[in-house]
Formats: structure tokens, C-alpha cells, sequence
């Protein structure tokens, strides 16, 4: 048992701490909720902002814009955080457009923004179940068994064999818009997108038929 004279130095310490505490942050700003993250803040500015580019619930219908719902919330956090990098930084993610928008949201509202769309159903499919054209079935080739001439990995080592995505940093591909899943690739591959070093190394062995390739076939996809 602790001697009674450092109990009530400890007490006082205490007492110190939460004087300045209440000096440092009057009216109440001192909370611990206020660290936590907000879906309903988060759903405001989806609603008010994001809505005409992604959906208000993040299941955009438009092809160049990517669906966000049941993303997880840390991929969320990750890419705002890395499109509000400015051009150049070398761990950042450059597009104008989403750029412009990542930049100007407050960094504490990243958690509120991911904890509103990660907690809408995951997105369905963009179209039908692949059929079996060439082209997707040499999508589906290198999605399941990657291109090992090249050291291409199988895609589904990392975003799962439907493409559901595994927790936490490995996004959700299966059933996203072919046609932004193909932008995304051409990015790893030209640099415009350097925030992951895997994916780089992947896209950057890859030729633009089998690009769209995977694009189709990824695209077709039914994660559960
Ligand atoms: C004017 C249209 C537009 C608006 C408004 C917009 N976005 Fe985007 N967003 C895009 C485009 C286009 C991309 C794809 C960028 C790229 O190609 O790298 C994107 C990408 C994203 C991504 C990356 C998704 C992924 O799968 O990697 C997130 C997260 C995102 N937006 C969140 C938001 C949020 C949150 C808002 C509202 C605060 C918002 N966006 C507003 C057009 C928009
Ligand atoms: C070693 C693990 C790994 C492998 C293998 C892999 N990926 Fe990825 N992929 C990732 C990670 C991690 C990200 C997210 C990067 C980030 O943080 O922005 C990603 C992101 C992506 C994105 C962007 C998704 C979005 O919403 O913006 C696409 C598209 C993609 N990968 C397609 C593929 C394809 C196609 C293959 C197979 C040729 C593949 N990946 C293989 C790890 C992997």
C-alpha cells in the first residue's frame, strides 16, 4: 500500500492537472467523445458535399467516381489523407479534382467521413457477372493466378478471391467501376498515384490489355 503522503501528493497532482485542464479548455471542450468519430457529422458533410460526385451512402452511379460504402474506415482516413498531399510529395496521391475536395475537408472530420460510409452496405456489383469474353477471362487469369513470368502476384492474395477486400488497409475492388478500377492502375503505373509501394511494383509490370483486362473482370465481380 502506497504511503499516505504520496496518495495525497498524487491527489494533488490530480487536482493540478484538471485546473489547468479546465483553464487550458473551458466550456466543456475537454471531452473524450469528441475524439471519438461522428457518423452523423460525417453523413452531414457526405450529404451536403460528396453526394453529387459518390451518392450520399457512397455507392456512386457514375463510372469515373469510385463507390465508397463498406470501405473499411482506416482505407477511408488513408486515401483523403493522401490526396490532400500537395503534388510531388512522394507518398501522396494526385488527381485535381478529389484533391481539391480532400484538401479543403478539416483533417478532423477524415475520421467522421470514413465512419459514415464504411458503415454502409458494402457496395454490389457495377455490372452483371463477368461473362466470359477474352478479355475477362484473362482478367480473371491474372486476378486468380497473377502473370508468374512477370512476378506478377494473384490479385486475390491481397483484395480476396471475390475481391471483398481484407481488413483493414486492402480496399474492396470486386464489383467497383471498371472503368475507375482501370484509371487506378494507369496511376500506380504512371506515378500520379505513389501511395502504396506494392501496388506500384504490381501495376508497373503490367501491359494496358491486360489492364483492361482486369478492369473488366474485377468490375464483374460478387464479393459476399
Ligand atoms: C466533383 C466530384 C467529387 C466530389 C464532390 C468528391 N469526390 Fe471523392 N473522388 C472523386 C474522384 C473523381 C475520385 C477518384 C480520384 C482518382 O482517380 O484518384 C474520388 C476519390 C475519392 C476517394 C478514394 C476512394 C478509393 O477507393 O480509393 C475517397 C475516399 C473520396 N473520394 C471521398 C470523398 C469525400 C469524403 C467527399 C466529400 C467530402 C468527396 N470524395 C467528394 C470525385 C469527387
Ligand atoms: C501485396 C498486396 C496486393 C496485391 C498482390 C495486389 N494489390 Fe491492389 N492494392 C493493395 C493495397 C494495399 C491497395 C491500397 C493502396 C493504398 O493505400 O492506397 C491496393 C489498391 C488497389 C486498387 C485501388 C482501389 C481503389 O479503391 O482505389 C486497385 C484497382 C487494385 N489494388 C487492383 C489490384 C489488381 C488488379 C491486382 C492484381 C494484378 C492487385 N491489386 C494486387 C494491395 C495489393
Amino acid at each position: 500500500m502506497a504511503p499516505r503522503n504520496t496518495r495525497r501528493s498524487l491527489f494533488g497532482t490530480v487536482l493540478a492537472a484538471a485546473a489547468i485542464a479546465f483553464i487550458a479548455y473551458p466550456a466543456g471542450a475537454v471531452t473524450t467523445q469528441a475524439d471519438r468519430p461522428d457518423p452523423a457529422k460525417g453523413k452531414k458533410i457526405a450529404a451536403e458535399v460528396c453526394a453529387p460526385c459518390h451518392n450520399a451512402d457512397g455507392n456512386s452511379v457514375i463510372p469515373s467516381n469510385p463507390k465508397l460504402s463498406g470501405q473499411t474506415a482506416e482505407y477511408i482516413v488513408k486515401q483523403l489523407t493522401d490526396l490532400a498531399k500537395p503534388p510531388g510529395d512522394k507518398t501522396g496521391r494526385e488527381n485535381a479534382v478529389m484533391g481539391a475536395f480532400a484538401s479543403m475537408i478539416d483533417p478532423a472530420d477524415r475520421p467522421n467521413l470514413a465512419a459514415w460510409f464504411s458503415t454502409q452496405p458494402p457496395f454490389p456489383p457495377a455490372s452483371p457477372a463477368a461473362a466470359a469474353t477474352p478479355e475477362a477471362t484473362l482478367g480473371q487469369r491474372i486476378y486468380r493466378a497473377g502473370i508468374p513470368e512477370k512476378a506478377v502476384p494473384a490479385c486475390a492474395g491481397c483484395h480476396g478471391p471475390a475481391g471483398a477486400g481484407l481488413p483493414v488497409l486492402y480496399p474492396r475492388i470486386g464489383g467497383q467501376h471498371g472503368e475507375y478500377v482501370e484509371a487506378q492502375l494507369h496511376a500506380f503505373r504512371e506515378g500520379t498515384r505513389r501511395n502504396n509501394e506494392a501496388m506500384w511494383n504490381i501495376a508497373f509490370r503490367l501491359s494496358d490489355p491486360e489492364i483492361k483486362a482486369l478492369a473488366e473482370y474485377v468490375s464483374g465481380l460478387h464479393p459476399q
